[in-house]
């Protein structure tokens, strides 16, 4: 039924709750040793976490949404509508779920995309009880009109539904319960200026740190039952772009190598075979990565090039390339985002094993900090 279709439960949550008992995997609690495990859960326990303290990382980002989250419960009301921005897989799905569990609401989720008429949103609307969590992932991808009825039910919880057509057509409007719109996006520029005025909370989600990374495949890996040792942890996470979702996919592959090819507990060996075989190397690149920046160098001189002209020439989608490659490539400091487009740094040429342009020495040996942008 299409009226049904956009709005799906939250498939992560609540339906595994017997398969993990609170506190079993709480990253609070010390590991032991080296290796560690928690028999207990079966093998497709979800790795998502449930609430704010098994979320790990994004320190900062954690004490403001806890103070948030217990302010609007301290005054009994819903949390103010809340953006999210950031690169995929940081983890905003999942903070949305977490947002949902905390206020004690349901988690409705749907896409912009997904949201093709006015009337797509209306019936997700609809259905909405108080301190529920619509979450619209993509969200700058909602087409204008749906985007327009958005609007006053954020603001003044009405939804204004034209019924009927032609000269007989009349809007009604129906009074919404008070929930919170949750909205995450990978790109905020493309956000409309009045629906980012209407979210009370915007919030940026950064790459993670190793260590937390680190500490994300261990909870990871004890969630799964594997047996994994702090420095495979430590392998995986350095070679996982800053991003929990690499982490996870890593941790997956690993755990198949340690199946086949050793004794199933992963150890630091292990895991780094395992990665190799995937051709990530060890500051966490892959061919992608590679193709990236050698297109910048070889066939631009290092640039500056625009990203649709290195989209076009590795025949790859420009978004996905902004999205997925970029923000690792300048986070390791190998790539940079200018006015006129995108440029190698000498650490790229060092990564690629070239001698780069001494004027390009110079410059980076040399950066003053008002050269940024
Ligand atoms: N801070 C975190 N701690 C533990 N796991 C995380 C964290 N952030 C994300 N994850 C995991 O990474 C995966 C991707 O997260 P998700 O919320 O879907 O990212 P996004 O919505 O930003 O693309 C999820 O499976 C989630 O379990
Ligand atoms: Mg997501």
């Amino acid at each position: 039924m299409a009226d049904n279709e956009p709005i799906q439960p939250y498939d992560t949550y609540g339906a595994d709750d017997s398969a993990q008992p609170r506190g079993v995997s709480n990253p609070e609690s010390e590991p032991s040793p080296r290796i560690f495990s928690a028999p207990r859960l079966p093998e497709d326990a979800t790795v998502r976490p449930r609430s704010l303290s098994e979320f790990i990382g994004q320190e900062k980002l954690r004490k403001k949404l806890r103070i948030y989250i217990d302010a609007a419960r301290g005054r009994g009301e819903p949390l103010d509508h809340i953006l999210f921005y950031g690169p995929p897989g940081l983890g905003k799905t999942t903070l949305a779920g977490i947002i949902a569990q905390e206020m004690g609401g349901q988690l409705r989720t749907t896409t912009g995309p997904a949201l093709e008429r006015a009337g797509d949103l209306a019936a997700i609307v609809s259905n909405v009880e108080r301190n529920d969590v619509l979450f619209i992932d993509e969200i700058h991808r909602m087409p204008a009109q749906v985007e327009e009825i958005l609007y006053p039910a954020m603001e003044d919880f009405m939804l204004h539904i034209v019924v009927g057509k032609g000269p007989l057509a009349k809007t009604i409007g129906l009074t919404l319960p008070r929930f919170t719109l949750c909205g995450a996006t990978t790109r905020l520029g493309l956000l409309t200026s009045p629906l980012r005025a209407r979210f009370g909370i915007t919030e940026q989600l950064d790459l993670y740190e190793a260590g937390e990374l680190a500490h994300i495949a261990l909870r990871a890996a004890e969630v799964l039952n594997v047996r994994m040792s702090e420095e495979a942890a430590l392998q995986i996470a350095s070679r996982a772009r800053g991003t929990p979702r690499v982490v996870l996919r890593l941790l997956r592959r690993v755990r198949d190598v340690a199946a086949v090819q050793g004794s199933g507990d992963v150890d630091a060996e292990i895991a780094v075979r395992a990665m190799d075989m995937l051709d990530i190397d060890a500051q966490g690149l892959d061919e992608g990565d590679r193709r990236i920046l050698r297109t910048i160098i070889e066939l631009f001189d290092g640039g500056p090039v625009g990203l649709g002209t290195i989209a076009a020439a590795l025949n790859e989608d420009a978004q996905t390339i902004e999205d997925i490659y970029e923000p690792y490539l300048i986070q390791k400091g190998l790539l940079e985002r200018t006015p006129r487009g995108r440029r190698a740094t000498s650490g790229a040429y060092a990564y690629l094993g070239k001698a780069a342009p001494s004027e390009l020495q110079f410059r980076d040996g040399l950066r003053l900090p008002f050269e940024e942008d």
